[in-house]
Protein backbone atom coordinates (compact mmCIF):
# COMPACT_ATOMS: atom_id res chain seq x y z
CA UNK A 1 0.00 0.00 0.00
CA UNK A 2 1.20 3.02 -1.22
CA UNK A 3 -0.04 6.75 0.10
CA UNK A 4 -0.02 10.18 -2.12
CA UNK A 5 -0.18 13.60 -1.17
CA UNK A 6 -1.86 15.64 -3.25
CA UNK A 7 -1.96 19.39 -2.70
CA UNK A 8 -6.05 20.64 -4.02
CA UNK A 9 -6.14 24.30 -3.54
CA UNK A 10 -4.61 24.68 0.04
CA UNK A 11 -6.30 21.38 0.96
CA UNK A 12 -4.17 18.12 1.15
CA UNK A 13 -5.95 15.00 -0.28
CA UNK A 14 -4.62 11.50 0.27
CA UNK A 15 -5.11 8.51 -2.24
CA UNK A 16 -4.26 5.12 -1.09
CA UNK A 17 -2.78 2.82 -3.44
CA UNK A 18 -4.08 -0.25 -3.38
CA UNK A 19 -1.72 -3.28 -5.61
CA UNK A 20 -3.09 -6.53 -5.78
CA UNK A 21 -0.09 -7.91 -6.71
CA UNK A 22 1.61 -7.89 -3.46
CA UNK A 23 1.39 -9.34 0.24
CA UNK A 24 -0.83 -7.07 1.67
CA UNK A 25 -3.31 -7.18 -1.26
CA UNK A 26 -5.92 -8.63 1.37
CA UNK A 27 -5.59 -6.14 3.97
CA UNK A 28 -5.87 -3.60 1.56
CA UNK A 29 -8.80 -4.53 0.04
CA UNK A 30 -10.86 -4.77 3.58
CA UNK A 31 -9.58 -0.76 3.80
CA UNK A 32 -10.84 -0.08 0.76
CA UNK A 33 -14.00 -1.55 1.48
CA UNK A 34 -13.95 -0.22 4.79
CA UNK A 35 -13.92 3.36 3.10
CA UNK A 36 -16.51 2.74 0.92
CA UNK A 37 -18.95 2.12 3.90
CA UNK A 38 -17.58 4.97 5.68
CA UNK A 39 -18.59 7.05 2.70
CA UNK A 40 -15.52 7.43 0.76
CA UNK A 41 -14.14 7.19 -3.25
CA UNK A 42 -12.73 4.17 -4.00
CA UNK A 43 -11.41 3.33 -7.93
CA UNK A 44 -10.96 -0.21 -8.68
CA UNK A 45 -10.74 -2.71 -11.66
CA UNK A 46 -13.70 -4.29 -13.38
CA UNK A 47 -13.41 -6.82 -16.01
CA UNK A 48 -14.60 -3.61 -18.35
CA UNK A 49 -12.95 -0.39 -17.10
CA UNK A 50 -11.55 1.11 -14.27
CA UNK A 51 -14.69 1.89 -12.23
CA UNK A 52 -15.06 4.94 -9.67
CA UNK A 53 -17.05 3.76 -6.60
CA UNK A 54 -19.44 5.02 -3.71
CA UNK A 55 -21.91 3.63 -1.55
CA UNK A 56 -24.85 3.67 -3.13
CA UNK A 57 -26.75 4.76 -0.53
CA UNK A 58 -25.30 7.51 0.63
CA UNK A 59 -25.86 10.41 -0.80
CA UNK A 60 -23.11 12.59 0.40
CA UNK A 61 -20.64 10.15 -1.17
CA UNK A 62 -22.38 9.35 -4.38
CA UNK A 63 -22.82 13.57 -4.67
CA UNK A 64 -18.75 13.60 -4.60
CA UNK A 65 -18.71 10.83 -7.39
CA UNK A 66 -20.06 13.58 -9.76
CA UNK A 67 -17.72 15.96 -8.34
CA UNK A 68 -14.53 14.37 -8.85
CA UNK A 69 -15.36 13.05 -12.44
CA UNK A 70 -16.77 16.57 -13.30
CA UNK A 71 -20.02 14.75 -14.56
CA UNK A 72 -23.12 16.71 -15.64
CA UNK A 73 -25.62 15.69 -12.54
CA UNK A 74 -28.17 14.41 -14.90
CA UNK A 75 -25.91 11.60 -16.19
CA UNK A 76 -27.03 8.43 -13.84
CA UNK A 77 -24.73 5.75 -12.91
CA UNK A 78 -24.38 1.96 -12.57
CA UNK A 79 -24.90 0.55 -9.40
CA UNK A 80 -22.26 -2.90 -8.88
CA UNK A 81 -23.38 -5.81 -6.63
CA UNK A 82 -21.76 -8.84 -5.79
CA UNK A 83 -24.93 -11.44 -5.40
CA UNK A 84 -28.73 -11.07 -7.08
CA UNK A 85 -29.94 -11.05 -3.25
CA UNK A 86 -28.34 -7.24 -2.86
CA UNK A 87 -31.33 -6.62 -6.14
CA UNK A 88 -33.80 -7.16 -3.62
CA UNK A 89 -33.14 -3.97 -1.57
CA UNK A 90 -33.23 -1.77 -4.62
CA UNK A 91 -35.22 -3.30 -8.00
CA UNK A 92 -38.76 -3.05 -7.89
CA UNK A 93 -39.00 -5.51 -11.07
CA UNK A 94 -36.91 -8.00 -11.77
CA UNK A 95 -38.98 -9.36 -15.41
CA UNK A 96 -38.03 -12.26 -16.34
CA UNK A 97 -36.20 -10.77 -19.33
CA UNK A 98 -34.36 -9.79 -16.65
CA UNK A 99 -33.77 -12.68 -14.96
CA UNK A 100 -32.91 -14.28 -18.46
CA UNK A 101 -30.22 -12.06 -19.54
CA UNK A 102 -28.68 -11.97 -15.59
CA UNK A 103 -28.59 -15.71 -16.26
CA UNK A 104 -26.60 -15.66 -19.26
CA UNK A 105 -24.39 -13.00 -18.71
CA UNK A 106 -23.51 -12.25 -15.30
CA UNK A 107 -21.10 -11.80 -13.45
CA UNK A 108 -19.97 -9.67 -16.51
CA UNK A 109 -20.12 -6.99 -18.90
CA UNK A 110 -24.28 -6.14 -19.08
CA UNK A 111 -26.09 -3.39 -17.05
CA UNK A 112 -29.76 -4.09 -16.69
CA UNK A 113 -31.83 -1.01 -17.00
CA UNK A 114 -34.85 -1.88 -13.78
CA UNK A 115 -37.66 -0.37 -12.25
CA UNK A 116 -36.11 1.18 -9.11
CA UNK A 117 -37.64 1.11 -5.71
CA UNK A 118 -38.59 4.76 -4.73
CA UNK A 119 -36.58 6.21 -2.32
CA UNK A 120 -33.79 3.82 -1.40
CA UNK A 121 -31.07 4.45 -3.15
CA UNK A 122 -29.34 7.75 -2.92
CA UNK A 123 -31.22 10.24 -5.24
CA UNK A 124 -28.06 11.19 -7.44
CA UNK A 125 -27.87 7.77 -8.58
CA UNK A 126 -30.66 7.81 -10.38
CA UNK A 127 -30.73 11.14 -11.75
CA UNK A 128 -34.49 11.38 -11.12
CA UNK A 129 -35.27 8.77 -13.03
CA UNK A 130 -37.69 6.05 -12.22
CA UNK A 131 -35.13 3.59 -13.21
CA UNK A 132 -31.54 1.76 -12.38
CA UNK A 133 -29.20 0.40 -13.90
CA UNK A 134 -27.42 -2.38 -12.92
CA UNK A 135 -24.81 -4.68 -13.42
CA UNK A 136 -22.64 -7.67 -11.31
CA UNK A 137 -19.38 -7.50 -12.77
CA UNK A 138 -17.03 -10.78 -13.40
CA UNK A 139 -13.46 -9.30 -12.15
CA UNK A 140 -12.62 -11.15 -8.62
CA UNK A 141 -11.37 -7.98 -7.36
CA UNK A 142 -14.53 -5.43 -7.86
CA UNK A 143 -16.68 -8.57 -6.75
CA UNK A 144 -14.83 -9.40 -3.55
CA UNK A 145 -14.86 -5.63 -2.71
CA UNK A 146 -18.09 -5.36 -2.87
CA UNK A 147 -19.08 -8.27 -1.00
CA UNK A 148 -16.87 -6.95 1.75
CA UNK A 149 -17.99 -3.36 1.90
CA UNK A 150 -21.45 -5.02 1.89
CA UNK A 151 -23.83 -2.37 -0.01
CA UNK A 152 -24.47 -1.88 -3.40
CA UNK A 153 -21.91 -0.09 -4.99
CA UNK A 154 -22.61 3.16 -7.50
CA UNK A 155 -19.59 3.60 -9.93
CA UNK A 156 -18.97 5.29 -13.35
CA UNK A 157 -15.92 5.27 -15.31
CA UNK A 158 -12.97 6.30 -13.63
CA UNK A 159 -11.98 9.09 -15.58
CA UNK A 160 -12.41 13.35 -16.02
CA UNK A 161 -15.78 13.19 -17.33
CA UNK A 162 -15.18 13.32 -21.21
CA UNK A 163 -11.93 11.39 -21.02
CA UNK A 164 -11.30 8.36 -22.57
CA UNK A 165 -12.59 5.71 -19.95
CA UNK A 166 -9.46 3.97 -17.93
CA UNK A 167 -8.41 0.50 -18.49
CA UNK A 168 -5.20 0.56 -16.28
CA UNK A 169 -4.51 1.61 -12.72
CA UNK A 170 -2.08 4.31 -14.24
CA UNK A 171 -5.04 6.13 -16.28
CA UNK A 172 -6.79 6.45 -13.18
CA UNK A 173 -3.91 7.74 -11.40
CA UNK A 174 -3.63 10.37 -13.62
CA UNK A 175 -7.38 11.31 -13.42
CA UNK A 176 -7.90 10.71 -9.87
CA UNK A 177 -4.97 10.95 -7.52
CA UNK A 178 -5.47 13.79 -4.77
CA UNK A 179 -9.61 13.27 -5.57
CA UNK A 180 -10.39 10.32 -4.57
CA UNK A 181 -9.52 8.07 -1.32
CA UNK A 182 -8.12 5.23 -2.85
CA UNK A 183 -7.66 3.62 -6.35
CA UNK A 184 -6.80 -0.34 -5.98
CA UNK A 185 -4.56 -1.73 -8.80
CA UNK A 186 -5.70 -5.04 -10.51
CA UNK A 187 -3.69 -4.69 -13.53
CA UNK A 188 -5.28 -4.20 -17.29
CA UNK A 189 -8.83 -4.14 -17.93
CA UNK A 190 -9.91 -7.28 -20.31
CA UNK A 191 -12.55 -6.17 -22.28
CA UNK A 192 -11.81 -2.60 -22.10
CA UNK A 193 -15.21 -1.27 -23.31
CA UNK A 194 -17.67 -0.03 -20.69
CA UNK A 195 -20.88 -2.79 -20.30
CA UNK A 196 -23.35 -3.35 -22.91
CA UNK A 197 -26.39 -1.27 -21.37
CA UNK A 198 -29.98 -2.63 -21.79
CA UNK A 199 -33.42 -1.28 -20.89
CA UNK A 200 -35.41 -3.87 -19.78
CA UNK A 201 -37.83 -2.19 -18.45
CA UNK A 202 -40.26 -2.52 -22.02
CA UNK A 203 -41.46 -5.63 -23.54
CA UNK A 204 -38.34 -5.80 -26.21
CA UNK A 205 -35.13 -5.08 -24.33
CA UNK A 206 -33.48 -2.17 -25.37
CA UNK A 207 -29.67 -1.62 -25.81
CA UNK A 208 -29.27 2.26 -25.00
CA UNK A 209 -25.22 1.52 -25.21
CA UNK A 210 -23.49 -1.32 -26.64
CA UNK A 211 -20.39 -3.17 -25.02
CA UNK A 212 -18.55 -6.47 -24.35
CA UNK A 213 -22.27 -8.44 -24.85
CA UNK A 214 -23.53 -8.10 -28.35
CA UNK A 215 -26.65 -7.53 -29.43
CA UNK A 216 -26.87 -10.83 -30.97
CA UNK A 217 -26.33 -12.78 -28.08
CA UNK A 218 -28.92 -10.61 -26.24
CA UNK A 219 -31.41 -11.60 -29.47
CA UNK A 220 -30.18 -15.29 -28.52
CA UNK A 221 -31.05 -15.36 -25.05
CA UNK A 222 -34.86 -13.12 -25.24
CA UNK A 223 -35.81 -13.53 -28.71
CA UNK A 224 -35.62 -10.13 -29.59
CA UNK A 225 -33.98 -6.71 -29.20
CA UNK A 226 -33.66 -3.36 -30.51
CA UNK A 227 -30.87 -1.10 -30.65
CA UNK A 228 -31.82 2.71 -29.69
CA UNK A 229 -31.29 5.12 -32.49
CA UNK A 230 -28.76 7.14 -30.67
CA UNK A 231 -26.20 4.06 -30.81
CA UNK A 232 -26.24 4.94 -34.56
CA UNK A 233 -24.04 7.68 -35.55
CA UNK A 234 -26.17 9.33 -38.29
CA UNK A 235 -29.00 9.86 -36.08
CA UNK A 236 -27.14 10.15 -33.23
CA UNK A 237 -26.18 14.16 -34.08
CA UNK A 238 -30.45 14.74 -34.42
CA UNK A 239 -31.76 12.86 -31.12
CA UNK A 240 -32.81 15.53 -28.85
CA UNK A 241 -33.06 13.92 -25.54
CA UNK A 242 -31.35 10.09 -25.83
CA UNK A 243 -33.07 7.49 -23.52
CA UNK A 244 -29.23 6.81 -21.93
CA UNK A 245 -29.01 10.20 -20.69
CA UNK A 246 -24.52 9.38 -21.31
CA UNK A 247 -25.21 9.27 -24.99
CA UNK A 248 -25.54 13.02 -25.82
CA UNK A 249 -21.88 13.62 -24.29
CA UNK A 250 -19.00 14.20 -26.01
CA UNK A 251 -17.31 11.12 -24.57
CA UNK A 252 -13.81 8.76 -24.33
CA UNK A 253 -12.04 11.90 -26.29
CA UNK A 254 -8.59 12.52 -26.66
CA UNK A 255 -6.94 16.19 -26.51
CA UNK A 256 -6.08 15.65 -30.04
CA UNK A 257 -8.80 16.26 -32.83
CA UNK A 258 -9.62 12.73 -34.02
CA UNK A 259 -10.47 11.46 -37.73
CA UNK A 260 -12.34 7.91 -38.42
CA UNK A 261 -12.05 6.29 -41.90
CA UNK A 262 -14.14 3.30 -42.77
CA UNK A 263 -15.12 1.67 -45.64
CA UNK A 264 -13.46 -1.19 -47.71
CA UNK A 265 -9.83 -2.12 -46.49
CA UNK A 266 -8.30 -1.11 -49.64
CA UNK A 267 -10.17 2.74 -49.82
CA UNK A 268 -9.27 3.05 -46.14
CA UNK A 269 -5.40 1.85 -46.82
CA UNK A 270 -5.46 4.84 -49.87
CA UNK A 271 -7.49 7.56 -48.18
CA UNK A 272 -5.22 7.05 -44.37
CA UNK A 273 -2.14 7.14 -46.43
CA UNK A 274 -3.08 10.39 -48.47
CA UNK A 275 -4.86 11.92 -44.85
CA UNK A 276 -1.52 11.35 -43.02
CA UNK A 277 0.43 12.72 -45.41
CA UNK A 278 -1.33 15.66 -46.38
CA UNK A 279 -1.11 16.17 -42.21
CA UNK A 280 2.48 15.67 -41.69
CA UNK A 281 3.32 18.40 -44.77
CA UNK A 282 1.29 20.92 -42.81
CA UNK A 283 3.71 20.41 -40.28
CA UNK A 284 1.78 17.66 -37.81
CA UNK A 285 2.26 15.14 -35.75
CA UNK A 286 0.52 12.67 -36.54
CA UNK A 287 -0.56 9.47 -34.51
CA UNK A 288 -2.09 6.76 -36.83
CA UNK A 289 -4.34 4.01 -35.02
CA UNK A 290 -5.17 1.68 -37.19
CA UNK A 291 -4.83 -2.55 -38.00
CA UNK A 292 -1.33 -3.95 -38.48
CA UNK A 293 -1.74 -4.85 -41.75
CA UNK A 294 -3.12 -1.09 -42.21
CA UNK A 295 0.07 -0.05 -39.99
CA UNK A 296 2.51 -1.78 -42.56
CA UNK A 297 1.69 0.55 -45.44
CA UNK A 298 0.90 3.97 -44.09
CA UNK A 299 3.55 6.69 -42.96
CA UNK A 300 2.81 8.34 -39.01
CA UNK A 301 4.86 9.95 -36.44
CA UNK A 302 3.41 8.12 -34.00
CA UNK A 303 2.30 4.17 -35.10
CA UNK A 304 -0.26 3.02 -32.50
CA UNK A 305 -1.54 -0.94 -33.49
CA UNK A 306 -4.67 -2.59 -31.99
CA UNK A 307 -3.70 -6.16 -33.64
CA UNK A 308 -4.52 -7.89 -36.80
CA UNK A 309 -7.47 -6.39 -38.64
CA UNK A 310 -9.99 -8.92 -38.11
CA UNK A 311 -9.11 -8.81 -34.26
CA UNK A 312 -12.01 -6.70 -33.41
CA UNK A 313 -12.11 -7.97 -29.62
CA UNK A 314 -8.10 -6.71 -28.95
CA UNK A 315 -8.89 -3.86 -30.83
CA UNK A 316 -12.19 -3.02 -27.85
CA UNK A 317 -9.81 -3.65 -25.45
CA UNK A 318 -6.92 -1.54 -26.51
CA UNK A 319 -8.64 2.02 -28.03
CA UNK A 320 -8.71 3.57 -24.70
CA UNK A 321 -5.46 2.90 -24.10
CA UNK A 322 -4.26 4.05 -27.24
CA UNK A 323 -6.21 7.35 -27.08
CA UNK A 324 -4.36 8.11 -23.96
CA UNK A 325 -0.75 7.04 -25.78
CA UNK A 326 -1.25 9.82 -28.57
CA UNK A 327 -2.03 12.58 -26.22
CA UNK A 328 1.15 11.11 -24.14
CA UNK A 329 3.03 11.49 -27.14
CA UNK A 330 1.50 15.21 -28.09
CA UNK A 331 0.34 14.05 -31.68
CA UNK A 332 -1.30 16.92 -33.39
CA UNK A 333 -4.07 15.03 -34.80
CA UNK A 334 -5.22 11.22 -34.52
CA UNK A 335 -5.91 9.59 -37.92
CA UNK A 336 -7.75 5.86 -36.82
CA UNK A 337 -8.71 2.96 -38.57
CA UNK A 338 -12.72 2.07 -38.14
CA UNK A 339 -13.77 -1.62 -38.09
CA UNK A 340 -16.80 -3.06 -38.93
CA UNK A 341 -19.95 -2.18 -36.89
CA UNK A 342 -20.88 -5.99 -36.44
CA UNK A 343 -20.62 -7.98 -32.85
CA UNK A 344 -18.13 -5.98 -30.61
CA UNK A 345 -17.24 -3.94 -33.55
CA UNK A 346 -20.54 -1.64 -32.96
CA UNK A 347 -19.34 -1.00 -29.79
CA UNK A 348 -15.93 -0.09 -31.14
CA UNK A 349 -17.17 2.04 -33.53
CA UNK A 350 -20.19 4.18 -31.08
CA UNK A 351 -16.57 4.86 -29.24
CA UNK A 352 -15.24 6.07 -31.71
CA UNK A 353 -17.95 8.11 -33.03
CA UNK A 354 -18.01 9.89 -29.59
CA UNK A 355 -14.51 10.43 -29.95
CA UNK A 356 -13.96 11.49 -32.61
CA UNK A 357 -16.97 14.21 -32.20
CA UNK A 358 -18.21 12.58 -35.19
CA UNK A 359 -15.98 12.78 -37.81
CA UNK A 360 -16.06 9.96 -39.82
CA UNK A 361 -14.91 9.73 -43.49
CA UNK A 362 -16.32 7.06 -45.34
CA UNK A 363 -14.60 6.08 -48.35
O1 LIG B 1 -18.65 -1.17 -17.69
C1 LIG B 1 -19.24 -0.24 -17.15
O2 LIG B 1 -20.47 -0.05 -17.31
C2 LIG B 1 -18.43 0.70 -16.26
C3 LIG B 1 -17.88 -0.10 -15.10
C4 LIG B 1 -17.20 0.74 -14.06
O3 LIG B 1 -18.89 -0.88 -14.55
N1 LIG B 1 -19.22 1.80 -15.82
C5 LIG B 1 -19.59 2.80 -16.67
O4 LIG B 1 -20.33 3.79 -16.05
O5 LIG B 1 -19.32 2.82 -17.83
P1 LIG B 1 -20.62 5.20 -16.73
O6 LIG B 1 -21.24 6.02 -15.67
O7 LIG B 1 -19.40 5.72 -17.35
O8 LIG B 1 -21.74 4.90 -17.78
C6 LIG B 1 -23.05 4.58 -17.37
C7 LIG B 1 -24.00 4.63 -18.54
C8 LIG B 1 -24.30 6.07 -18.94
O9 LIG B 1 -24.39 6.15 -20.35
C9 LIG B 1 -25.67 6.29 -18.26
O10 LIG B 1 -26.41 7.29 -18.89
C10 LIG B 1 -26.30 4.92 -18.40
O11 LIG B 1 -25.23 4.02 -18.18
N2 LIG B 1 -27.33 4.70 -17.37
C11 LIG B 1 -27.16 4.52 -16.05
N3 LIG B 1 -28.34 4.40 -15.43
C12 LIG B 1 -29.29 4.50 -16.38
C13 LIG B 1 -30.73 4.48 -16.38
N4 LIG B 1 -31.41 4.34 -15.25
N5 LIG B 1 -31.35 4.63 -17.54
C14 LIG B 1 -30.67 4.78 -18.70
N6 LIG B 1 -29.32 4.82 -18.77
C15 LIG B 1 -28.64 4.70 -17.63
MG1 LIG C 1 -18.05 6.75 -18.50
Amino acid sequence: MKTILVPQGGIIMMTTIISMDDTESASGLAYAAQRLRDGGLVAFPTETVYGLGANAYDQQAVTAVFAAKGRPQDNPLIVHIADLHMLDDFVEDFNETAQKLAAAFWPGPLTLVMKAKPGVLAEAVTAGLDSVGVRMPSHPVAIELIRLAGVPVAAPSANISGRPSPTQAQHVITDMEGKVDAIVDGGSCSVGLESTVVDVTQAIPMVLRPGGITPEQIAETVGSVEIDPAVLPAEAMQIEKPRSPGMKYRHYAPEAPMLVFIGEAENVVQAITAEAARQRSGGMKVALIASDETLQLVKSDIALRYGKRHEVKKFASGIFALLRKSDELNADIIICEGCADKGVGLAVMNRLFKASGFRIIKV
